[in-house]
């Protein structure tokens, strides 16, 4: 049976993770109560030992540590109204209170058991306990519990930082109630947006047994080869699916000690773990801990960052002279070879055949955490599919353990390790015997099975995933260019994907747009936009903007800015309901795309903003017209209005570039509606957009009215909006051409020089929308800005 999933909550613990965990149970919009111990004598802490403020100082620290934390943990300011502190003397009672606690004080069995003593008594009745360690054992915690405290006990493993690292390990003791388990699962999955393993109670459990194990290998082999820091951060990271901190600059960021507690405690307890002796920290990293080069929290690492004449130089670490020099850049023949394939299975299969340095480390370490993974399968998890899922989301590995072995070939794998007379797991033999030779198969339909422990299963397909690939094969796409595809998900609903470079909306994306609009106003119900990936979209193409007005295609241009407005007011006129699913990068035209749907479901993390000023340009595909529309939505009533406040506001994101730092943000941005929805789980996405939009669909949906008319700031708003660009530009906060950019915006959300209310048209708006984007593509400035945004991704102040 589940359980109701917990509404209120309490962290215990307000270090590192404490305090993260609790902001994050905040974004989920959860009331979390933090408490940590009241500051000893000793702790250096100011003020009357009697005062509150005293006694309160860790939670406090805690709480002003994660609202000032980068990357954020809050994904908005406001959330942090939702965590309370205290101590865990004054304030011990009020765990009565709360439906969940989470243990998160540090990695020591007898503190936690003393924790769990003291606070036992005030634990509601039906309150499920759980702890975050990283890796002591479940059971030995359970032990000092109450006979009916323990069905409530159970591990709950975060990963750091806990709102952005997705994979959250669910550790069961043998007397967790499988309910508690299941009610722990859903609430991780639905409401903190994670994705959830279950693993056994074994040391470090799935994720950061084996990515220890992979850490530890790599670090022998750089010493046993002699290989620099530079070269196996290049070995370790995107080359082979992981990311871009690779080994070293990942070891910097989460600390040396914290890595080689992780190991220790492998080492002690897994006793019987073939490979133990990796656990045990070699002279270099032993030498490390005791100089206390732990990494950023201690200035330096593997890595050093200094400033020299001013600019901040990050230098290594030299092995030999045990001294940070300047970096070097590392030259391994096969490695820039490799890098040339463009998918990650067959560029690893292509890095282990060279038969240099590069190939020889990425071999000798992959194979042995291939083999380290497939001889845990039963002792940290029983189906590789956990495994697999712990290292991509708790490690950020693109592929897990057993899809590499996939990718690479269990034959090509299992003949290397015998020519090297090296041991071949049993559940390898055991695949390499069964009907397909892999650990995955993947039926006509598209259904996923795996193999292990000598028989086929399927992996669950989730009622609430929507599998592009698999409507894919089975043959839903309706129609597709080189850049969209227009596929059928079923229930009347059609999705809208986006799959050029970048997802860079070109005339084939804007082309789709239309038709998917057509067809689905003829034949469904529905139309979804979204996809599976990296960004929703980094905006228009530029590079093919730039060659048109270097060439002076002005008509060309025209053309093209046409058809975006035409393709964005289709959206927002199609008798259909539209529902987009922006995630992570939605800048410039991929936002104006999201602005013209009927409404929206946001991932979390959405990184949404209208940034063409950045390129020296304006939002010209109705995103100006948008935002002024978007404001006076708001508004209670039309006439009598400031119209100049609505004015400033759009004009303060357009002309400063602002981007959302989440979904949350971009909503109070008014970028989104308040009535949008944010989706927390990301795999979520696109089946809340698709019940977002069937529910849209039979209340009867109907577009915006076409004769809407928008009142507008004029000549008097731009006359305000001026003068304070050339204060800005006075103070020497914008540069010349800065402000002339801002006075052209400026024209456009005012509605040009026309009396302060005049109404006008929506396509009054666009067409000056279009008029000053094609006179700034005329502007050298506007193409050095291009050029530089598109050479180094960041945009160029002239
Ligand atoms: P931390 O050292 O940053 O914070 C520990 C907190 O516990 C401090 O605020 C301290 O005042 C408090 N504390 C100490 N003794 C206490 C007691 N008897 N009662 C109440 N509070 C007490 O530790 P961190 O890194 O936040 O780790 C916390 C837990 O999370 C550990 O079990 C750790 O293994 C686990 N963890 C840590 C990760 C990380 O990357 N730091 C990642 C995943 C899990």
């Amino acid at each position: 049976m589940m359980n109701a999933p917990p509404r209120r909550a309490a962290v215990i613990g307000s270090g590192v993770m404490g305090a993260a965990l609790a902001a994050h149970l905040a974004n989920a919009g959860i009331p979390t109560l933090l408490l940590d111990i009241v500051p000893p004598e000793d702790s250096g802490v100011d003020g009357d030992p009697a005062s509150p403020e005293y006694r309160n100082a860790f939670a406090s620290r805690g709480l002003a540590r994660a609202q000032k934390a980068k990357p954020a943990a809050f994904y908005t300011p406001e959330a942090a109204r939702l965590v309370s502190v205290g101590n865990l003397e004054d304030d011990a009672e009020r765990i009565a209170d709360v439906d969940w606690v989470l243990e998160a004080i540090v990695e020591n069995l007898d503190v936690k058991r003393t924790l769990f003593e003291r606070i036992v008594p005030h634990l509601a009745p039906h309150a499920i306990l759980t702890t975050n360690t990283s890796g002591l054992s479940i059971t030995d915690m359970a032990a000092v519990l109450p006979a009916p405290v323990q069905p409530r006990f159970l591990g709950t493993h975060f990963f750091n930082p806990p709102r952005y690292l997705r994979l959250l390990e669910l550790v069961p003791h043998a007397g967790t109630d499988p309910g508690v388990l299941a009610t722990m699962r859903a609430f991780g999955e639905n409401v903190l947006g994670k994705g959830t393993v279950v693993t056994k109670d074994t040391p470090n459990f799935i994720a950061n047994r084996v990515g220890g194990f992979a850490v530890m290998s790599v670090i022998r082999a750089m010493i046993d080869g002699g290989y620099t820091i530079e070269e196996v951060d290049a070995l370790t990271g995107p080359v082979i699916g992981r990311p871009r901190s690779a080994t070293f600059r990942t070891a910097d960021i989460v600390g040396l000690d914290i890595l080689v507690n992780a190991s220790q405690t492998v080492y002690e307890r897994a006793t019987d773990d073939e490979c133990r002796d990796y656990f045990s920290p070699p002279e270099l990293i032993q030498r490390m801990i005791k100089e206390d080069m732990l990494g950023d929290k201690t200035g330096s690492g593997f890595y050093r960052k200094i400033k020299k004449d001013g600019k901040s130089v990050i230098l290594t670490l030299d092995l030999d002279s045990f001294e940070y020099r300047e970096r070097q850049k590392p030259s391994l023949g096969s490695l820039d070879v490799a890098r040339s394939v463009e998918e990650t299975g067959p560029r690893i299969q292509a890095l282990i055949k060279g038969k240099d340095r590069a190939g020889e480390f990425v071999w000798r370490t992959l194979s042995e955490a291939l083999v380290y993974a497939a001889n845990r399968l039963g002792e940290v998890a029983d189906d590789v599919v956990s495994i697999d899922r712990a290292m991509k989301w708790g490690f950020g590995w693109e592929l897990g353990p057993f899809e590499i072995w996939d990718a690479i070939g269990v034959d090509a794998v299992v003949k290397r390790l015998e020519k090297e007379k090296r041991e071949v797991p049993a559940v390898v033999r055991e695949v390499l015997a069964s009907e397909t030779g892999s650990f995955y198969q993947r039926g006509k339909d598209h259904s996923l099975s795996y193999f292990d422990h000598g028989k086929r299963t399927s992996v669950d397909a989730s009622a609430t995933a929507i599998d592009l690939d698999a409507a894919r094969a089975r043959g839903k796409v309706i129609t597709k260019n080189a850049g969209a595809s227009l596929i059928d998900i079923g229930d009347g609903v059609v999705c809208l994907e986006f799959h050029s470079r970048m997802n860079a909306i070109g005339a084939d994306i804007l082309g789709m747009m239309t038709a998917a609009v057509s067809e689905v106003e003829k034949n469904h119900e529905a139309l979804i936009i979204g996809n599976y990936g990296r960004n929703f979209s980094v905006g228009a193409n530029l590079m093919l903007l730039l060659l048109e007005a270097q060439e002076g295609n002005w008509e060309e241009i025209d053309l093209v800015v046409r058809q975006f407005q035409k393709a964005c007011m289709a959206l927002r006129y199609s008798r259909r309901p539209v529902v987009a699913a922006p995630f992570a990068m939605t800048l410039g035209g991929g936002c104006e795309v999201v602005l013209g749907a009927s409404a929206v479901s946001a991932a979390a993390e959405t990184y949404m903003g209208l940034v063409e000023v950045g390129v020296g340009l304006i939002p010209a595909g109705g995103g100006c017209k948008e935002m002024i529309i978007r404001g006076l939505e708001g508004a209670p009533d039309v006439e009598g209005l400031d119209l100049l406040s609505f004015t400033r506001a759009a004009f303060e994101k357009i002309g400063l570039a602002k981007v959302s730092t989440s979904g949350p943000e971009a909503k109070k941005m008014g970028l989104l509606r308040r009535s949008d929805h944010i989706e927390i789980n990301p795999d979520r996405l696109l089946y809340s957009a698709k019940e977002m939009a069937l529910g849209l669909a039979r209340q009867g949906y109907r577009p915006p009215d076409p004769t809407l008319e928008i009142p507008v700031a004029g000549e008097s708003g731009i006359a305000a909006i001026r003068a304070q660009l050339y204060n800005m530009s006075e103070g020497g906060f914008i540069s010349e051409y800065d402000a002339y950019l801002g006075e052209e915006l400026a024209r456009v959300l005012c509605g040009g020089e026309v009396p302060s209310g005049t109404r006008v048209s929506e396509q009054y708006l666009l067409d000056m929308e279009r008029e000053v984007f094609l006179r700034l593509c005329g502007q050298r400035k506007t193409l050095d800005r291009m050029q530089h945004m598109l050479k180094k991704s960041k945009p160029l102040r002239n």
